[in-house]
């Protein structure tokens, strides 16, 4: 049986990952780390890192950047794997999440549903087919209590289109007034409103056609189960930095 700590226990996506490993056979929740108390938990939940007494085999993060710095202190002092959902890092903890990859394995992924990862693909696909004569707009739309934007999943969608451009384009993240002639850009654009769970549109725009690629999440499940899965993975995994190509190649 493997042991999980869930950070942001008290939050959406942590309740949801608490509740499916209520009756789970190979994992069970023993404690979190949540800076507000949460009700109708019932494991210990710290405030912090440092309180943490149970054995711990594997970190489940769905929570803020603010957790990292106490997160990472915590699972590379006692070499446990985590798995890394919050979005909204700065490029310095970044930076700080591949060094600590080090010395523990980090599984880091903005989104962990399967289409979302088969659209990556798909949108290389297009950008390497489509060349360097279309302009590629990025649109997400997430519900009103997101905090960061644009989210980590259309910056990811972003990294993959770039990646097949020999010329490397800069992201513009919403455009108003006078904003002239389009330079060499990704537009990127983040709509918020009432309680929509995740949708991303990439848009290819060339001369008289236009292909459009989207992706959306109908239910928090989708990420929670992704999550779980890449939980029980990593645990066997020596240091290092995994994301969901690593574990699809090995599941499926
Ligand atoms: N990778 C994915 O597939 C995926 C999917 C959904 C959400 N997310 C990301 O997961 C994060 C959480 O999403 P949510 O919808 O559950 O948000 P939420 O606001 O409902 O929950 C966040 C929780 O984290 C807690 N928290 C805040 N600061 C903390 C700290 N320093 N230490 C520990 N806990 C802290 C909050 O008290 C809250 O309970 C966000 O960054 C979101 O973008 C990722």
């Amino acid at each position: 049986m493997l042991n999980a700590l869930i950070c942001g226990i008290g939050g959406k996506m942590g309740r949801n990952i608490f509740e499916i490993l209520q009756n789970d056979e190979k994992m069970r929740v023993v404690c979190g780390v949540d800076p507000h108390t949460p009700e109708g938990i019932n494991v210990p939940v710290y405030a912090d890192f440092k309180h943490i007494n149970e054995d711990v085999d594997v970190i489940i993060d769905f929570s803020s950047p603010a957790a990292l710095e106490g997160e990472l202190a915590y699972a590379t002092a006692k070499g446990v794997p985590a798995v890394i959902a919050s979005t909204g890092f700065s490029q310095e903890q970044l930076e700080a999440i591949k060094e600590a990859s080090k010395k523990t394995a980090i599984f880091k992924t903005a989104n962990f549903s399967l289409g979302v990862n088969l659209m990556v693909n798909l949108v290389k696909k297009a950008a390497d087919v489509l060349g360097e004569n279309f302009d590629v707009e990025i649109i997400e739309r997430h519900h009103n209590k997101k905090v960061d934007a644009p989210s980590g999943t259309a910056l990811m969608l972003a990294e993959a289109v770039n990646g097949e451009f020999a010329e490397k384009r800069n992201y513009v993240e919403g455009r108003s007034g006078m904003v002239g002639r389009r330079g060499n850009e990704i537009g990127i654009h983040a709509v918020r409103g009432g309680t929509i769970v995740g949708e991303h549109e990439v848009m290819f725009a060339g001369d008289d056609e236009i292909i459009t690629v989207t992706h959306s999440a109908r239910s928090k499940r989708v990420f929670a189960a992704g999550a779980v899965k890449a939980a029980k993975w990593l645990p066997s995994k020596s240091a290092g930095m995994y994301d969901m190509n690593d574990l699809l190649k090995d599941i499926l």
